[in-house]
């Protein structure tokens, strides 16, 4: 069977054929208005969200589909104690494909252990969110025309920042892709990411000043202090206007630039900016949709024809994931590990076993 959890799960061919379909369906919505007749698509959302949700609901309906779900946990049985395998397991015998967001990282690998039906990963904790990534790329396609040769600021909660994770990863695949990561050092980017960068030779700068690089970039993607992430309350005040986006601040800004944000917004990006004709997340929010629709397409269509994936070479390990946040460490799950360059890493969370 085949699940997106992680982006790397389509290879560049795919997201070309998901861009191209997403465009077709913008420019011809009717052909597509029983492409999904009699499925169902489930979403389980664990934790809060409103435009993943709803616009995973409103990709299945305007292909003619229907959806079921629960958006709380607390609304589902997980409250009973409740494994996300069993409500997984219990799903795939109702739906034709599970999209499923939770604040646990890597809680989507325990999800395919256990389902009968495609799994997609809505976001798992401070770890990945695949389809985000999805409508990002459409996003910067449409306003810069490429995704080659760009120069790309990642500013804010880079540590916790799941739609960074995931776009770093896409974009890294790409030629000529540099980064600018900015982030206070207690906010930057986890180890694996970096690792991955360094292991593709992928160029990136690390500063804490927003201005410092601002004339070179191609596009700007901001993001929100993750306050539920937080040990402390106290780290999270001190950290959560680390950066706020206003106008004077893009005067040295490439009049073609683009600035992006997963949204919701905080502080993060002052609302004049939203009449800056760089402003391009509400763009980005409508392109979401049809990249999902583009998505759930695809899987319903490799699931109907026995298409597989190859699955993750993981391997049974004496050792405990220590990363608090990892499914893991909330559920019993066999301990999986993945061989990194440097050790065995948790095959849900991929935190480095010790
Ligand atoms: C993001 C998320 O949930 O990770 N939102 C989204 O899906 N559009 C970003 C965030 O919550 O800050």
């Amino acid at each position: 069977m085949r699940h997106v959890l992680d982006i790397v799960d389509l290879s560049k061919e795919e997201i070309e054929t998901l861009l191209k379909r997403a465009e077709d369906i913008i420019d011809h919505p009717k052909l597509y208005r029983d492409a999904c007749r009699y499925k169902k698509l489930a979403t389980l959302f664990y934790e809060p969200s409103t435009r993943t949700r709803l616009s995973f609901e409103a990709a299945m309906l305007e292909l003619g589909g229907a959806v079921i779900g629960f958006e709380a946990g607390t609304s589902s049985s997980t409250t009973k104690g409740e494994t996300v395998g069993d409500t997984v397991r219990t799903v795939s015998q109702y739906a034709d494909v599970i999209v499923m967001r939770h604040p646990n990282d890597g809680a989507p690998y325990a999800a395919i252990q256990r389902t009968e039906v495609p799994v997609i990963n809505a976001g798992d904790g401070g770890h990945n969110h695949p389809t985000q990534t999805l409508a990002d790329i459409l996003t910067i396609y449409k306003k810069q025309g490429r995704l080659n040769d760009l120069t790309i600021g990642l500013c804010g909660d880079l540590k916790y920042g799941r739609t960074v994770h995931s776009l770093i990863r896409a974009l890294i695949r790409y030629n000529n892709v540099r980064f600018v990561c900015i982030s206070p050092k207690e906010l930057c980017l986890p180890d694996y990411i970096l690792q991955l960068m360094d292991e593709n030779n992928v160029e990136y700068k690390i500063t804490d000043r927003m201005e410092e690089y601002m004339a070179d970039l191609d596009v700007l993607y901001m993001t929100r202090v993750q306050q539920e992430r937080f040990d402390t309350r106290a780290e999270y005040e001190r950290l959560k206007d680390c950066y706020i986006l206003t106008t004077d601040k893009l005067l040295t800004a490439k009049p073609t630039m683009s600035i992006l944000h997963p949204l919701p917004r905080v502080n993060e990006i002052a609302c004049d900016v939203d009449d800056d004709p760089r402003a391009a997340y509400f763009d980005q929010v409508a392109f979401g949709k049809y990249m999902r629709m583009a998505l759930i397409l695809e899987l319903i269509d490799d699931a109907e024809k026995g298409n597989a994936a190859p699955e993750r070479v993981k391997i049974l390990t004496d050792k405990r994931c220590d990363n608090p946040r990892c499914i893991t460490c909330r559920e019993d799950l066999k301990p999986y590990a993945v061989n990194g360059k440097s050790g065995l890493r948790c095959y849900y969370c991929e935190a480095l076993l010790k």
